[in-house]
C-alpha cells in the first residue's frame, strides 16, 4: 500500500464542503475553506463564538444537531473536526460510500484526504505535507515562508490588486508604517517593502525599516524635499508618478496610518489622475497606538463611549481653523490631539473657556512605542505649563478625557 500522497489544489467556489463539529479545530479549518469560496455545511449541535459569528453573518449554514449521512449529499469535501471516534467513523464510512474525500481531525491515517501546512505570499500559496508528521510539514513551512518574506520578485507580486486595473508596469502603494515600533506595521506593509524598487519614506517612519531595504531599493527621503511644505507635497506626487510609470513598485511609507492626517488622499488623487494604480495599506494609527503605548484606552466601558481625533496644528482662534473647538469642550468623551504642543495652552484654554473642566485628565506621549517614549500625565488645566517644564517636543499626542486613569490601579 502506498503511503504517498497526490498533492492538488482545490478548486471549491461555489462547492459544497461540509464540516463536522464546531469546536476549536472547526474554527481553524473554516475560515480557509470560506476564503477559497465553499459553500460551506457546518454539521454541529454547538458552535464556538466565532464560528457563530460567521453563521450569523450568513457566510456559512449550520445544521444545529449532530451528523447525519444525507448531509454529505452534494458535497465534493468533508472536514471531520471531532474527536470522538465513533462518531468521526460514522462520517467516515457515508464519506466512502459516496467517493467523497474526508480529512480526519482525530485520526489522520484514516483519512482519505490530509490538510497542509500552507503560506500565503499574494497569488502563490505553498502547501507542505510532511509524510503524516504535521510538525514537519510546519516546519518546513515556517522554513519556507521566511525563505519568501525575504525575495521580492514579480513571481510573488499579485496579478491584480484590489481597487485596482491590471498591470503589467509600475503601481503605488500608500502604506501605513505604523508609529514607531517597527514590528507595528502590518503583514501586507511589510510584504510590499520587501517587493519596492522605490521606497519614499516620510520623517515619522521607524527606521528599522528602512534598514532592512535591500540594496538595490531607491530610497527618497520625502522630509529633504526643499521648497516648503506644498510645493514639496507636488514634488512627491511627480515622483510617485514617474517612478511607477517607469515601471516600478513604488511604495509611499507614511507614519501611522496614511489617510489620517497623512496626505494619503492627496496622493492617491494624483496617481489615479495619472492613471497609475494604487493599493491603500493601513496602519496602526499614532492616535490610539501613542495613547495604548502609555496604558490608556481611547475608550473604556462606563468611562468613554467616544473618542475624537482632532489636530491642533491650526491654532483655534485662526480663520484657517476647520474645527469647532467649543463643540469638542461640550463632549464627554476622549479628545486626541495631534500636532497640538505648539497650540497647546491656547487649546486647552479654549476647552475650558467653553465648559471643560479643568480638573480632566490629561496625558502626553512623546515618541510613543519607540525606545524614546516619554509619558506625562496632568490635567487639562495643567498640561500646557507641564509641558513646558518637562520640555516634551514632537511627535506628541494628548490626551484628555477620565480614560487617563481608567487603568490605575
Ligand atoms: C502629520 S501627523 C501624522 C499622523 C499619522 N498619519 C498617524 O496616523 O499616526 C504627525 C503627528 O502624529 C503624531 N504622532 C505620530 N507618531 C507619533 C508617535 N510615535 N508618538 C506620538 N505622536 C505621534 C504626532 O502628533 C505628530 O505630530
Amino acid at each position: 500500500m502506498s503511503t504517498n500522497p497526490y498533492p492538488l489544489g482545490l478548486r471549491l467556489d461555489g462547492r459544497r464542503v461540509v464540516v463536522v463539529g464546531g469546536g476549536v479545530v472547526a474554527t481553524r479549518r473554516v475560515p480557509a475553506l470560506l476564503d477559497a469560496g465553499a459553500d460551506v455545511l457546518l454539521v454541529a449541535p454547538e458552535l464556538t463564538p466565532a464560528l457563530r459569528a460567521r453563521a450569523d453573518a450568513g457566510r456559512l449554514r449550520w445544521v444545529p444537531r449532530r451528523f447525519e449521512p444525507d448531509d454529505l449529499d452534494g458535497a465534493w469535501l468533508v472536514q471531520v473536526a471531532i474527536d470522538d471516534p465513533v462518531a468521526a467513523e460514522s462520517v467516515s464510512a457515508a464519506a466512502a460510500e459516496r467517493r467523497i474525500f474526508c480529512v480526519r481531525a482525530d485520526d489522520r491515517t484514516v483519512a482519505t484526504a490530509w490538510t497542509p501546512a500552507v503560506t500565503r505570499h499574494g497569488p502563490v500559496t505553498v502547501a507542505v505535507l510532511g509524510g503524516g508528521d504535521p510538525r514537519r510539514a510546519m516546519t518546513v513551512r515556517d522554513a519556507i515562508r521566511d525563505l519568501l518574506g525575504a525575495r521580492k520578485g514579480p513571481l510573488l507580486t499579485p496579478a491584480v490588486e484590489e481597487g485596482s486595473l491590471p498591470n503589467a508596469g509600475g503601481r503605488v502603494a500608500l502604506v501605513g508604517a505604523g508609529p514607531g515600533d517597527p514590528e507595528l506595521i502590518t503583514v501586507k506593509g511589510r510584504r510590499l517593502l520587501t517587493e519596492a524598487d522605490v521606497v519614499v519614506a516620510d520623517r515619522l517612519v521607524p527606521g528599522l525599516l528602512l534598514d532592512e531595504l535591500r540594496p538595490d531599493v531607491e530610497l527618497v527621503d520625502a522630509s529633504k524635499i526643499p521648497y516648503g511644505p506644498s510645493r514639496a507635497q507636488e514634488e512627491i506626487n511627480r515622483i510617485l508618478v514617474d517612478r511607477a510609470r517607469s515601471g516600478a513598485l513604488v511604495v509611499r511609507l507614511k507614519g501611522g496610518d496614511p489617510y489620517v492626517f497623512g496626505r494619503g488622499g492627496e496622493e492617491l488623487l494624483a496617481c489615479a489622475a495619472a492613471g497609475v494604480p494604487v493599493t491603500v495599506v493601513p496602519g496602526v494609527t499614532s492616535s490610539i497606538a501613542a495613547p495604548a503605548a502609555a496604558g490608556i484606552p481611547v475608550t473604556h466601558r462606563a468611562v468613554a463611549h467616544e473618542f475624537t481625533v482632532v489636530s491642533g496644528h491650526v491654532a483655534p482662534d485662526s480663520p484657517a481653523s476647520l474645527v469647532r473647538w467649543e463643540a469638542l469642550a461640550g463632549l464627554r468623551g476622549t479628545l486626541v490631539i495631534l500636532m497640538g504642543l505648539k497650540n497647546l495652552a491656547a487649546i486647552t484654554a479654549t476647552l475650558i473657556a467653553h465648559g471643560r473642566s479643568p480638573r480632566t485628565p490629561a496625558a502626553v506621549v512623546q515618541e510613543a512605542t519607540t525606545g524614546a517614549q516619554r509619558v506625562l500625565r496632568s490635567t487639562l488645566g495643567a498640561v500646557a505649563t507641564d509641558v513646558l517644564a518637562a520640555d516634551l517636543r514632537p511627535p506628541a499626542v494628548v490626551v484628555v478625557g477620565d480614560v487617563v486613569h481608567a487603568l490605575d490601579s
